[in-house]
């Protein structure tokens, strides 16, 4: 199918601003059914979850719908998805948890071109139980992470690798399966962040190899949370603190409190509204057309983008250099001060931030100046026009 751009941003009141959002990476801008659902949710009789009366059983369906979405969403069963905070919070939840069971000499795996989210986390659950960190190292001219030592890097000592599917500064996307089998094969768990890669590929937990994912529905349209997936079955093996009175039961036990009902509902419409960009049969079968359209969509827009930048010869240096990638582009204007061209593209209404984005680690291994460097995320609803526009704004801001 086809992917119509503008019958698609008829659905955001927000595109009216005339702001051209390249800040997708930083979260994307509201759809119309993911604000109705929140509000329609929050308007219809509420309470806490049972069945007794419509309040209560509303209640139950907003969770009810938010597991069966996410399910769908993330290829796990209902009764492996986690409602969080955010995906910051679910992996420190999740550090600590698993961390439990960690002793003095096992080892820990990160990368260094994963967001701090899913690097410091489990640096500090290390430190706590005495376990060595090892790093799997980004190669700064390639935007990949060096695999030639991965054997070595992931040892028998090793029980837990974090991995990004997807970078939020560079786009690179790594070799997630290569790097879970071979922690597999040691008997490692793998802890896999999507939230970049939700944006704009289709997870499927297994596919990756990914024993907990997690992702953020605002990086898709949805609200302020973070959602992980897992097998029930390793779930039921974590024991996190609880309070007496709360229940025990996978996967409630890790979700602390009243549940945000408004948040869930919007986090369900984020994912139907996906999966209506492409109706068939099933929701998951929708979301596989919707993305496959969508990266269509995305994909000339990024040949569009590295096209024209290719045209600004070295005023520009583009650093996503890797081939599998999202179109998300960080970009250095030799120079010049990313900040500035910043604060020049939103004089004309062009949203491209600046910064290393908290992929901290990332951002020292490229050796950024302290301002970072331009990101500019290509969304769903951008268009040619505003790539065109962007591209004019580097044009001027770069002239010497
Ligand atoms: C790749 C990546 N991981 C993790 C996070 C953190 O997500 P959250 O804001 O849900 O904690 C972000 C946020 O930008 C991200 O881009």
């Amino acid at each position: 199918m086809s992917f119509d751009v503008h019958a698609f941003r008829a659905h955001f009141p927000s595109l009216t601003s005339g702001i051209a959002h390249f800040d997708g990476p930083g979260g994307t801008q509201t759809p119309r059914p993911v604000a109705e659902a929140i509000a329609a949710t929050m308007t219809a009789p509420l309470s806490l979850r049972g069945a007794e009366l419509p309040s209560e059983r509303n209640a139950e369906r907003v969770v009810a719908g938010f597991r069966s979405a996410y399910a769908d969403f993330l290829a796990v069963p209902e009764r492996g998805v986690v409602h969080g905070r955010s995906a910051t919070q679910l992996t420190y939840d999740f550090s600590r948890h698993l961390s439990r069971s960690w002793d003095p000499g096992d080892e820990v795996v990160v990368t260094r071109l994963d967001h701090d989210a899913n690097v410091r986390p489990w640096v500090q659950a290390a430190e706590r139980a005495g376990a060595v960190v090892r790093w799997l190292e980004l190669d700064p001219e390639t935007a990949l992470l060096r695999m030639d030592d991965l054997d070595e890097t992931i040892t028998a000592r090793t029980r837990l690798v974090a991995v990004t599917a997807a970078s939020n500064l560079l786009g690179t996307r790594p070799p997630v399966r290569a790097i879970a089998d071979r922690a597999h094969e040691v008997g490692a768990l793998v802890h896999v962040d999507a939230v970049h890669h939700a944006a704009h590929g289709l997870v499927d937990a297994t596919a990756l190899g990914a024993d907990f994912v997690v992702c953020s529905p605002y990086k898709f349209f949805g609200p302020h949370c973070g959602v992980l997936g897992a097998d029930p079955a390793l779930l039921e093996t974590l024991r996190p603190d609880k309070l007496v009175p709360s229940t025990d039961v996978v996967p409630e036990r890790f979700e602390f409190g009243t549940l945000p009902f408004e948040a869930l509902a919007g986090a369900t419409a984020a994912v139907d509204f996906l999966a209506a960009i492409a109706p068939s049969s099933t929701r998951r079968a929708s979301l596989e057309a919707a993305y496959r359209a969508v990266a269509e969509h995305e994909h000339a827009l990024l040949t569009r983008l590295t096209d024209g930048l290719a045209a600004l010869g070295d005023r520009v240096v583009n650093r996503s250099r890797a081939t599998d990638r999202t179109p998300t582009t960080l970009l250095e204007l030799p120079g010049h001060d990313a900040r500035a061209a910043y604060r020049f593209l939103a004089a004309r209404d062009v949203l491209a931030p600046a910064g290393a984005f908290y992929a901290h680690e990332a951002g020292l291994a490229l050796g950024l100046p302290e301002s970072g460097g331009l990101r500019i995320g290509i969304a769903p609803y951008t268009t040619e026009e505003e790539i065109d526009r962007l591209l004019d704004g580097l044009a001027a801001f770069t002239t010497p």
